[in-house]
């Protein structure tokens, strides 16, 4: 592995502003969850993000982001409603009854990042769309519960996918969990698929965010003429869900997660 591929693992000092700043992506969430009704707008969530952002003092991690040549990321949270799986860019549509949102979001204290997602119900949703949701947390979750230190990166993966496949779904393959801390996205890529057993292993101090995007049907993506917003090729329905995770010596600590979250 490249010197630059290093899995950095950070200081106590370092996991305090990681700390607060996932906090506060896990406090903006709820809000943001609170808002989320029949009749809203997706830019309407993201304006409200960006009130509480500006009211906190901290930086969003989203807005302005341009990986690899793509036009650069425009609002603070990114907006995926049913068929459209991640990056979907917050607009004039207004959420429906019935509608799945994923809604994705990140913020750096101190130049220190937190990165989560989740997908929530509009109104009363179908039972398929209720099991999907269940499910891709779930499969979070199993990923999570293999972030013990000595455990190798594709241990997560191998989970996840056990989990989402297990209950029929497929799991996306052109999006991938990572490394965060200074940076958004840090090495390693962690995919949500594969055999367990492969890769670095995973030290306390280190911290990565997981997140699992699952769908109804084919796992193919296809990308919309925005350059950012990706939906299922056969437009089923397609859930997310992330949090950022510190590795300690007791076992994985969610950063990201709070009383009455995801
Ligand atoms: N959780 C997403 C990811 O890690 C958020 C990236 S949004 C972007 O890919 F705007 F920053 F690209
Ligand atoms: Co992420």
């Amino acid at each position: 592995m490249a010197y630059g591929d290093r899995i950095t693992v950070k200081t106590r000092r370092e996991l305090e502003r990681m700390r607060e700043a996932a906090r506060h992506v896990g406090e903006i969430l709820l809000e943001l969850r609170e808002l989320a009704k029949p009749g809203v707008t997706t830019a309407e969530l993201d304006r409200a993000a960006e009130r509480s952002i500006e009211r906190r003092g901290v930086v969003s991690s989203f807005k302005g982001y341009g990986p690899h040549g793509l036009p650069q990321y425009p609002a603070s949270v990114c907006i995926s409603v049913n068929e459209e799986i991640v990056h979907g860019i917050p607009g004039p549509r207004v959420l429906e009854d019935g509608d799945i949102l994923s809604m994705d979001f990140g913020v750096s204290v101190d130049g220190w990042h937190g990165d989560s997602a989740v997908t929530v119900p509009i109104g009363e949703i179908k039972e398929e769309a209720r099991r999907l949701l269940e499910t891709t947390r779930a499969s979070l979750y199993c990923g999570i519960e293999e972030m013990l230190s000595g455990n190798r990166i594709s241990d997560i993966g191998a989970a996840v996918q056990k989990r989402a496949e297990g209950a029929g779904y497929s799991v996306v393959r052109q999006f991938v969990g990572h490394g965060i801390g200074r940076k958004l996205h840090e090495p390693p890529q962690i995919p949500n698929y594969g055999p367990a057993g492969k890769g670095a292993r995973m030290r306390p101090g280190m911290t990565f965010a997981i997140e699992p995007m699952v769908c109804v049907g084919s796992a193919e993506v296809e990308m919309l003429d925005d350059e950012w917003t990706a939906v299922t090729a056969d437009r089923s329905l397609s859930a997310h869900f992330e949090h950022t995770i510190l590795v300690t010596e007791q076992g994985p600590e969610v950063l990201t997660k709070l009383e009455g979250s995801h």
